[in-house]
């Protein structure tokens, strides 16, 4: 279905093979736009394309600046720049602080702050050049803005560093008309939650069931997120009634976390 409020403007999306990133590549395309999922995992990428009725998708690792410059090229030559990115690709591994590796943490931030920052810079040099402003939204999360999870300090960090580099981007970028927003989702049904269950489970010594029902008592309005939950909103700061947001992190989270 094509909503047709976006007429048509490209939106590119991260991570998009799966999960919260296959779910606003969804929604962006209800909405109207021409989307180009990209993914690590190429075929996974292609799969949510096909559901999108997408001209393209690439195979972009966001930890690789060569695999940028060429997604950078393949935009410029096929689609031209575009409307809106969504930097959405990011990993976790769930252990007790004490026994993070520098390899863990450097994989951790290499994806989900590194990989960010490289893609953010490479959306926003296309669009700069274009000169028809923009919209860059980094998925961030609710352990972006509170430390108090367990067995996640790497992924704490990562997070908390997309908030900070999604205001300092807003803050340089407005000139250019680019808004630069976060989104910070809670508990998603997804295949990272089901890998977090399986090792909390682990590490707690309890059932992925206990551990589910943990979730859904931290989370006010009682329920699992979905990958929806959180597409819609991504939709929301990709348009128009969204004009004058930028430097924000939004939560979705179901009242998990307040600030
Ligand atoms: N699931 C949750 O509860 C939750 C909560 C808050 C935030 N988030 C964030 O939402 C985003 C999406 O997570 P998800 O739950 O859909 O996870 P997921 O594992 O289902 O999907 C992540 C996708 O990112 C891709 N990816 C991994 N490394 C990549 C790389 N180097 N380059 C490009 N793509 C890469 C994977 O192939 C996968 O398709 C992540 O940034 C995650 O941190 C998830």
């Amino acid at each position: 279905m094509n909503g047709g409020q976006a007429d048509g403007r490209l939106a590119v999306v991260t991570g998009a093979g799966s999960g919260i990133g296959a779910a606003i590549s969804l929604e962006l395309a209800r909405r109207g736009f021409v989307v180009v999922p990209t993914d690590l995992d190429g075929p996974a990428a292609a799969r949510t394309a096909d559901r999108c009725d997408s001209p393209a998708s690439y195979r972009l690792d966001v930890t690789d600046q060569e695999s940028l410059d060429q997604a950078v090229r393949l935009l410029k030559s096929q689609h031209g720049p575009p409307s809106v990115w969504v930097s959405n690709a990011g990993v976790s591994k769930m252990q007790p602080f004490l026994d993070i590796t520098p390899a863990d943490l450097d994989f951790t931030l290499g994806v989900n702050l590194r990989g960010l920052f490289l893609a953010g810079q490479a959306a926003a040099r296309l669009m700069v050049e274009a000169g028809a402003g923009g919209c860059i939204v980094n998925i961030a999360s609710m352990a972006g803005k509170q430390g108090r999870v367990p067995f996640l300090a790497d992924y704490v960090a990562s997070k908390f560093g997309v908030v900070g580099l999604t205001q300092a981007m807003a803050f340089e970028l407005a000139a250019h008309g680019i808004r630069v927003n976060s989104v910070c989702p809670g508990y998603v049904a997804t295949s990272m939650q089901e890998r977090e269950l399986a090792w909390e489970a682990g590490l707690r010594q309890t059932s992925v069931e206990a551990v589910r029902a943990l979730y859904m008592a931290d989370t006010p309005m009682r329920r699992i997120e979905t990958p929806e939950d959180v597409a819609r909103v991504v939709a929301f700061l990709a348009s128009e009634d969204a004009a004058f947001v930028t430097g924000e992190a939004v939560a979705v989270n179901g009242g998990a976390f307040m600030d």
